[in-house]
């Protein structure tokens, strides 16, 4: 059976949604401002960016290919660039001489090309939601991105941005992005399982987050797949909340001081942290557990990797991917 590429991309923004941090009118008011916006762009500025008058996430986007394109078999990994579609052409001869459907759709978590160029699109209105619910003003949360965002901007706007378009361009296969879509499932379901958790020690929160499918199963090839890296697991836990899963990338590290002493959080959960913020959470006492990266990303992926599974799309599981049905 075939889906096409519009059914697969409008099903990734419609996951997106349901597992959004925002509330129904939050988000409304977020689309109403990228609306207005939109209306002070040039005619051209206008037709790159359509998508964003029904698609609330900047950073998923169909980097190539026709909507109307059918997809029987899809790659799926974490990241797709030049040498993951020249794997999927590889793919493609050794399946034909299996007498196997070919690939005929990338799809990728982590953003290229136009999704690239959408990042910094997705970071402030999340991150405000979210610190909102630890216990952040907003005006503090956009005041620390305000520096990060803009650097972010320039760094990606001196990139080779479309390599990875043009690559698929090249071999005829068309891709898509799905990244905050997919953040914001991991961001929810490690959120619920926090909400029915009352941990007195780092070590309770650990042991919670081990059970999830995907750190579960990472387990099998990593060592310490959940791991404690600032404070330790004998730490007092204090109020937990998950930091770094949505919202584009990290914020600044500055955002630690004010959920330390606004929101009196005492552990954070993120998928990566630099240097300088494991070294400001260890001036504010804050315990870090970092949960490993491709496993919560592959968390994320996983309600579009099972619905496609559903509609009988086989699903070739790329380097990095954790596949652990929900
Ligand atoms: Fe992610
Ligand atoms: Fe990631």
């Amino acid at each position: 059976m075939a889906v096409t590429l519009e059914e697969i991309y409008k099903k990734a923004v419609e996951i997106g949604i349901k597992y959004d941090p925002r509330s129904k009118d939050d988000l409304r008011d977020y689309m109403k401002e990228k609306k207005d916006a939109m209306k002070k762009m040039t005619k051209l500025q206008q037709k790159l960016h359509q998508d964003r008058t029904w698609n609330p996430y900047d950073d998923t986007r169909i980097i190539y290919g026709s909507l109307k394109a059918k997809v029987s078999c899809v790659y799926l990994a974490i990241d797709v660039e030049t040498q993951e579609l020249a794997l999927i052409d590889a793919l493609n001869r050794k399946r034909k001489d299996q007498r196997k459907k070919p690939i005929d759709l990338a799809i990728a978590h982590h953003p290229e090309s136009y999704a690239l160029e959408g990042l910094v699109g997705v970071m402030e209105d999340i991150q405000v939601a979210t610190m909102k619910y630890a216990g952040v003003p907003p005006n503090l949360t956009a005041g620390t991105l305000r520096e990060r965002m803009g650097d972010i901007q320039k760094n990606i706007h001196s990139d080779n941005l479309h390599r990875t378009r043009n690559a698929a361009e090249l071999l005829d296969i068309p891709m898509l992005c799905a990244h905050t879509i997919a953040d914001n499932v991991a961001y929810t379901i490690v959120t619920n399982v926090l909400k029915k958790l009352k941990p007195r020690k780092v070590k309770d929160v650990v042991k919670a987050l081990e059970k999830i499918p995907h750190f579960a199963k990472a387990m099998e090839d990593y060592d310490r797949p959940v791991d404690v890296q600032t404070g330790s697991s004998s730490s007092w836990a204090g109020k937990v909340f998950v930091e770094g899963f949505t919202g584009g990338t990290d914020g600044s590290e500055e955002i630690l001081k004010y959920l330390s002493r606004n929101a009196h959080v005492g552990t954070v959960i993120a998928m990566h942290k630099t240097k300088a913020h494991r070294d400001e959470a260890k001036k504010h006492h804050l315990n870090s557990i970092i949960t490993n990266h491709m496993a919560a990303d592959s968390l994320g992926m996983q309600p579009l990797v099972d619905w496609l599974r559903s509609k009988k799309v086989e699903v070739v599981c790329g380097p990095g991917y954790i596949d652990a049905p929900l």
